[in-house]
């Protein structure tokens, strides 16, 4: 990161700095910042976008999700601090009013106009894997599209489930969003460490069907339900295998689909 009080030319034509607003840190592992959002600078919601800085001299980027909706002023990311990771041992440490580099071009395939119409939507998310389903949330156009929507986080600790709680709630009393947020978007939270919420991972309980006989609906049917997954290598494998396996298609902006599947990226 950069700490000058004006930005320095970026190093490529691919990226730009853009200032640090705010820095919030959730737990030791956990943390989300938001940057200024240049002019012009137009995603969907759902995509990611590269973020980093300067080591040695040479540009390390990774891929974030933007965690804030479309309509918002800047732009917010969620990141895990990983203590050995080339990017985030670096990157946990910026504050207020510091330039970090972001590129130019958002992308990725978690976006509504991948899938096909349906009743219910459900956002499948483990740990940061959260951040994509944080800008859903809170898009109108979420809620115009779906009549129930159903953002499913398991975490190991109870800790980690601290921003998408404040972020439901924070949705929920929002001027443009909270009134179809409160009558149709459901909070489901899952622990595999810890106590104090569901237990288990998501996938478990959607073999078991536990997930959907507490939600009090059929469980997954290409007919109604539409899916988005984000989390690890491994969790995006195991959810897509239980889509497929109830009959959903996997879609993408050229073909849409019933279920899109995106890795949460981490280092
Ligand atoms: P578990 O504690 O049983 O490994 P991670 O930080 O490793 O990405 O994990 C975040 C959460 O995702 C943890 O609760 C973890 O459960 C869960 N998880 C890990 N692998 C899978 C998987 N293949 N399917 C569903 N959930 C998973």
């Amino acid at each position: 990161m950069v700490s000058e009080s004006v930005a320095p030319p970026p190093p490529n034509g691919a990226v730009t700095w853009e200032r640090v607003l705010s820095v919030h840190h959730w737990t030791d592992r956990l943390f989300s910042f938001r940057l200024t959002r240049p002019a012009g600078f137009r995603f969907r919601a759902g995509e990611f976008v590269m973020i980093g800085l300067l080591a040695e001299g040479k540009p390390l980027l990774r891929a974030y999700s933007v965690a804030s909706p479309t309509w918002d002023e800047s732009l917010e990311f969620y990141s895990i601090k990983v203590p050995d990771g080339p990017l985030t041992s670096r990157l946990q440490a910026i504050q207020t009013g510091d330039y970090v580099l972001m590129g130019k071009k958002p992308t990725g395939t978690l976006v509504l106009d991948a899938l096909t119409q349906g009743e219910r939507l459900y956002f499948f998310c483990t740990g940061t894997g959260m951040a994509p389903f944080a800008s859903l949330i809170r898009e109108p156009d979420t809620y115009e599209r779906f009549q129930h929507v159903y953002l499913v986080h398991t975490c190991r600790f109870k800790n980690e489930l601290a921003y998408g709680e404040a972020l439901v709630a924070a949705t929920k009393a929002d001027p443009l969003v909270g009134e179809m947020a409160s009558n149709q978007l459901t909070h489901v939270t899952t622990l595999t460490r810890d106590s104090g919420a569901r237990q288990g991972r998501l996938t478990t309980l959607m073999e078991t069907g536990a997930l959907f006989h507490d939600l009090g609906v059929q469980p997954l049917s290409p007919a109604r339900d539409r899916v988005m997954i984000c989390g690890s290598r491994a969790m995006l494998l195991d959810t897509k295998r239980l889509c497929e396996a109830a009959g959903l298609r996997e879609g993408s902006l050229n073909n849409p689909g019933e279920f899109v599947v995106e890795r949460a990226f981490v280092d």
